[in-house]
This record gives C-alpha cells, structure tokens and sequence, in this order.
C-alpha cells in the first residue's frame, strides 16, 4: 500500500514498548516487568512517561507483556495508600504516590508473544492511525535536562519521514545495537540516515552511530512492519523496517538520525542502571549530599579512588 507522507501533521502520541522478556536482568524481571525496576525511588518508565509529557505528548500507549500488572497500577490510582497517607497527615508521601496518576492518558495494548520491537510497534498501529508518532523504550533513560525528543520533533516536522536518536559509541560496543550509515547534513547534530543494520559485527559496522530508543516515526513504518519477517536474533526487528525507509526500498523515507551527546542510561544492562542509580543519587538535591560523602569514603577506604 502507498500513502502520501502525513508530514505536516503534529506528532501527539507516544508508544512505550514494555514488552520485552528482560532477560539479561533475571532473576528479578522474573515476575516484574524490567521497566518497573526502581531507578532510586522511582520506576525506570515513569520517568520516560514523564519525558513525553515534556514533549507535549499528553496521549500514551504502553506496550505491555505478561507482566502488565504492576505497570498500569503503578500509573493508577491507589485509594487505600492515599487513604492511609491522608490519615497520618503525611502531604509529601501523599503527593510522591499520586505524582503518577495525572502525568497522561495512558492506554494500554498487550503484545501476546514478544517476537521482537518492530512487532511491539506494530502492536500500536490501530491507536496511533495514519499520523506521525513518537517511540521511547521504557528501558531507556534520557536525563531530562538533556532534551532530545523536542529536537527529534522540529526536525520530523522540518523533514518529514522518520527521525532516530544516535549516539556514538566505542567500535567495539557497536554491535549491541542498531547502527546507521549516515550522511552530513547542514546542521552539526542531524544527519541524513542511508541504512541501518541490526547489531553488526564492529568489522562490518557502517559507523560507530549507535541507534537509542527514542524515534519519531512515519506511520509508513507500519505497512513496513508488516511485510518484515524476523531477522537478528529471530525477532522482527524496527531496525530493518527503517533501513527499507532509509534506502527508499519503501515508500514513507526519509530517515533522519539526531546525534545525541547528552546523559543516557540502558536501565536493562545491570552496569548502566547501576551508573544511573549512583549518578542520579549523587544529584538529587534530598539525598545526593550524604550519598555522596559516603561513596567517596567507599572510595577512599577500598582504593576505588586511586583507580579512576
Ligand atoms: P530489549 O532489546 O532490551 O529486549 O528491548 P528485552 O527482551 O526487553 O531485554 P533482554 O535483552 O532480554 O534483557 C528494547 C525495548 O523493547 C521492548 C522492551 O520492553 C524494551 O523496552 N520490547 C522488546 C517489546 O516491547 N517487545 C519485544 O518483543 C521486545
């Protein structure tokens, strides 16, 4: 099927995939989804919930697994906690639980097998319609005061087509992720995306810009999705729906990437949800002045310090 690209038209829903098995943080994804996983005190996808509304993205679809449960209560109302803190006069405690509730409208759509992210996009075909759309994986975060979603917009906007976040990594750390082929553009922090491959081996990497998860897509890709068949590691992959766009195999390019230099962590790789627990500990203005007296005495006393 052809379309004419709906570029012009402002992009105002976000789709969170929350489906994926979280199998590199098992055993504790076992029973709970890895997006649920608390980044200090709150869980890794509220604050990607609270970067789309950021954005203006007030319409959200969660993409949500076997584990859906603690994911929609989390962003829902919890009257007996409330109750119970309306009891004991504690207004902050109060206000931290209800903080959840009235960030969007949530919807949610389940993804019966996780064959993969592309399927999960796929999954919000019928809500999102024939507009342009956001995607930030539940998993990933971006510090808020590094904005990029509002970036990737104005440039679909500008451009049309899609949009990806990239950002560059060491060659040898290309091959845990998507990678794009890519060519200059005028502006210092957009590039023109010529092809994208799915986890290469760093000798047949294109570059070392890695693909993050954010993206602003062409409903395009959906007529994509559903001709693409399971590719790395057997699952249907976004990547090489938007390398079909990139090329101009399929109707609904270009393909634009963002570079991305701000703070990001993977909160589904133990180390980096690690390093974004401490970093953001250490910043937080309640906790981070004890936190970080005592990590640098950790540092000090086991010679952590003389390493760095
Ligand atoms: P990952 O590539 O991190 O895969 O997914 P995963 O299966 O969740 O985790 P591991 O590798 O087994 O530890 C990237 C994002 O895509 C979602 C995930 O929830 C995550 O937000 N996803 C992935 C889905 O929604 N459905 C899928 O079928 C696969």
């Amino acid at each position: 099927m052809t379309r004419t690209s709906p570029f012009h038209r402002p992009v105002t829903k976000a789709v969170l995939p929350a489906a994926g098995l979280g199998t590199r943080f098992l055993p504790a994804t076992k029973a709970t989804p890895k997006e649920m996983l608390p980044i200090v005190d709150k869980p890794a996808i509220q604050y990607v919930v609270e970067e789309a509304a950021a954005a203006g993205l007030g319409d959200m679809l969660v993409i949500t697994g076997r584990n859906k449960r603690p994911l929609e209560d989390h962003f829902d109302r919890n009257f007996e906690l409330e109750q119970a803190l309306v009891s004991k006069g504690d207004r902050e405690r109060l206000a931290k639980v209800q903080e959840s509730n009235g960030l969007a409208t949530l919807h949610y759509v389940r993804q019966g097998d996780p064959r993969g992210l592309g399927h999960a996009v796929l999954c919000a075909a019928p809500h999102v319609g024939d507009e342009p759309f956001a995607v930030l994986l539940g998993d990933d975060l971006i510090d808020p005061r590094d904005p990029l979603l509002t970036r990737m917009m104005d440039i679909q906007q500008r451009e049309g087509g899609s949009v990806v976040a990239l950002m560059e990594v060491e060659p040898s750390q290309i091959h845990l992720y998507g990678c794009a082929a890519v060519q200059s553009t005028a502006h210092p922090d957009v590039v023109r995306v010529t092809g994208l491959v799915e986890k290469p081996d760093p000798a047949d990497a294109p570059s070392n810009y890695a693909v993050i998860g954010r993206y602003v897509l062409d409903p395009a890709v959906f007529d994509v999705l559903r001709e693409t068949r399971p590719g790395r590691g057997g699952e249907i992959q976004l990547t090489d729906a938007l390398e079909r766009l990139a090329t101009g195999e399929a109707l609904g390019g270009p393909v634009h990437g963002v570079v991305f230099k701000g703070r990001r962590y993977d909160t589904g790789d133990r180390g980096d949800y690690l390093r974004a627990i401490v970093q953001l500990a250490c910043e937080r203005e309640d906790l981070g002045p004890q936190f970080r007296a005592w990590l640098g005495r950790y540092a000090a006393e086991t010679g952590l310090s003389a390493l760095a």
